[in-house]
C-alpha cells in the first residue's frame, strides 16, 4: 500500500503474555513464553499509516490500537460488545473493537477518533478549542452542543455517529425505517433514526439529547 509505513514492533506487551519470566514451563520453554504458533504477523492500516505487528491471535484490535499505538482514544467499557465505548471504523464501517481479533484484520483500514479530522474536507473541518489540532465538523458540534458529560463514551459516540451518518446516505435501512421507504436511497436521518442507530453506544452520564442536537448539526 502506497504512504506511511510504521513497524510497530512486535506487540510483545503484557496481555501477549510474551514477556520470559525466568521460570521453566514443564516439557520446557520459560513460562508466561507464547509459542511462535500461537503469533501471526498482521499489517493494518490505522488513521493513512500502515503498521506491521506480531502479535497473539487471540488480540483484539481495541488492546492493539491503545497498547501497541498508543491510540487510546477508543476506550474499554464492557470488553463484551455491548456498551460502544470502543466503536471505530473499519473501512468505513464502525465496529466494535473489543470483539475483533486483529490478526483477521490483515490488510483493512481502520480510523479512530484520533483519525476524524482526515475524513472531513479541509474547508469543513474546525479549530480545536484550546488552540489543537483540526477537528472533525461533528467534534466540534459536540462541543457547541455540550454533548458530553465526563466525555468516556464520546470517541465510541463520534465514530459511531459518522458511520451512522454514511449508513444512512448509502441507504441502508434501520429498525425505525419505513419498510415503504425506496431501497437504496439515503435515509433521511430524524431524530427516532439517530437516536435508533446510535442506540449501541451507552452514555452512563446521559448526554443523549445533546447528542441527538450535535448529531443533527452536521447532517450532509
Ligand atoms: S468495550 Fe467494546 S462494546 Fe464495550
Ligand atoms: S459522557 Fe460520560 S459516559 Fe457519556
Amino acid at each position: 500500500m502506497d504512504g506511511p509505513h510504521h513497524e510497530t514492533g512486535t506487540g510483545d506487551r503484557a496481555r501477549d503474555g510474551a514477556r520470559p519470566t525466568g521460570h521453566e514451563a514443564p516439557g520446557g520453554g520459560a513460562v508466561g513464553t507464547l509459542p511462535d504458533d500461537c503469533r501471526s504477523t498482521t499489517t493494518l492500516r490505522v488513521n493513512g499509516v500502515s503498521h506491521t505487528l506480531t502479535v497473539d491471535n487471540r488480540r483484539v484490535l481495541l488492546d492493539l490500537l491503545r497498547e501497541d499505538l498508543d491510540l487510546v482514544g477508543a476506550k474499554k467499557g464492557c470488553d463484551h460488545g455491548q456498551c460502544g465505548a470502543c466503536t471505530v471504523l473499519l473501512d468505513g464501517r464502525r465496529v466494535n473493537s473489543c470483539l475483533l481479533p486483529a490478526v483477521a484484520l490483515d490488510g483493512r483500514e481502520v480510523t479512530t477518533v484520533e483519525g476524524l479530522p482526515a475524513l472531513a474536507p479541509p474547508e469543513d473541518r474546525a479549530d480545536g478549542a484550546d488552540g489543537g489540532g483540526p477537528l472533525h465538523p461533528l467534534q466540534r458540534a459536540f462541543l457547541d452542543r455540550d454533548a458530553f458529560q465526563c466525555g468516556y463514551c464520546t470517541p465510541g459516540q463520534l465514530c459511531s455517529a459518522v458511520g451512522a451518518i454514511g449508513e444512512a446516505v448509502a441507504g441502508h435501512p434501520s429498525h425505525v425505517t419505513d419498510p415503504a421507504a425506496p431501497s437504496g436511497e439515503p435515509v433521511p436521518l430524524t431524530r427516532a433514526e439517530i437516536r435508533e442507530r446510535l442506540s449501541g453506544n451507552l452514555c452512563r452520564c446521559g448526554a443523549y439529547p445533546h447528542i441527538v442536537e450535535a448529531v443533527e448539526d452536521v447532517l450532509p
